[in-house]
């Protein structure tokens, strides 16, 4: 077998690119020598994240679109197929989740999560469907979550991502024929590395939607099998196997826990 990723040049879509999980995406395939356009509605922390990969074999750009905007999506999409002649690759990052008992949950945020973590995902997988389907193939890789195989305080967001995980099946199904694979990665808990890791849209910024206390954070690790908390590296890791024709050609409609064996689904 040939050695290397065989990314080099590929033309990748990262959304929510430019924080925290999507920002190590997007700098592990510019690290690769791929084409990555970014696409975020903080074009200040995709600013950071482009001006990081200054000095990587790739390119990192950024388009602000708004994911929950299917126009926007469409749009983007054209303009990426038009800059790089198509998109090898498309990775379903951007998501949101804000832990709560189902009964406690208000209706707008149940409308929000089901927005941002299944509709972003079937209007941008539906926009490039096309383009990969007419070129002969195309990876499309999801970020869902554990929470899509239960976990406490995560309802809506568990079933919006659980809806993530089935939807990837059946456009896997639909589109094997055309040389399109999907497939999905689900992290466990995955904390930024740095403040700089982070924009103001993202989850993690100060006074955003998720707060864990250094107990709560041992009470994790402690039920983690392998001991330790998911990094972004982590989840780009997989991420890029699952990209990556040369190592994932045969791979298709899977999911992947990337979760220190929290999840085996
Ligand atoms: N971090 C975790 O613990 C964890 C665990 C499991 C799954 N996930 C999933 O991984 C993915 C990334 O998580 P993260 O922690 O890196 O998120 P994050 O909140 O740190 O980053 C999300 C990014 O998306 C952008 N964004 C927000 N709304 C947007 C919109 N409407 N359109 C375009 N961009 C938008 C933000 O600006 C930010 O750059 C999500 O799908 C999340 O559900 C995260």
């Amino acid at each position: 077998m040939k050695s290397g990723l065989a990314l080099h040049a590929k033309s990748v879509v990262v959304t929510g690119g430019a924080s925290n999980i999507g920002r190590a995406i997007a700098l592990a395939f510019a690290a690769e020598g791929a084409w990555v356009t970014i696409f975020d509605i903080d074009e200040a922390q995709t600013a950071t994240t482009v001006f990081d990969a200054a000095n990587l074999p790739g390119t990192i750009v950024g388009h602000a679109c708004d994911m929950c905007d299917i126009e926007a999506v469409e749009r983007g999409v054209a303009n990426v197929v038009a800059a790089q002649s198509g998109i090898d690759v498309l990775v379903n990052n951007m998501g949101w989740s804000r832990p709560a008992w189902f009964a406690d949950i208000p209706i707008e945020d149940i409308r929000k999560a089901v927005d941002r973590n299944l509709y972003s995902v079937i209007y941008a997988t539906r926009a490039v469907l096309p383009t990969m389907a007419g070129a002969g193939g195309g990876s499309i890789v999801s970020v869902a979550s554990d929470a899509a195989f239960g976990e406490l305080r995560s309802a809506v967001y568990g079933a919006a991502k659980g809806g993530v995980v089935s939807f990837m099946k059946n456009i896997a199904l639909e589109y094997g024929r055309k040389g399109v694979r999907c497939n999905v990665v689900a992290p466990g808990l995955v904390l930024p590395p740095s403040a700089k890791d982070v924009g103001e849209n993202s989850l993690w910024a100060v006074g955003g939607d998720m707060v864990i206390d250094d107990k709560g954070r041992g009470d994790i690790v402690r039920s983690i099998p392998l001991r330790r908390l998911t990094t972004p590296a982590d989840v780009a890791g997989s991420v890029l196997y699952l990209a990556s024709d040369r190592l994932s050609a045969q791979v298709t409609g899977q999911v992947i826990s990337v979760s220190g064996g929290s999840q085996m689904p």
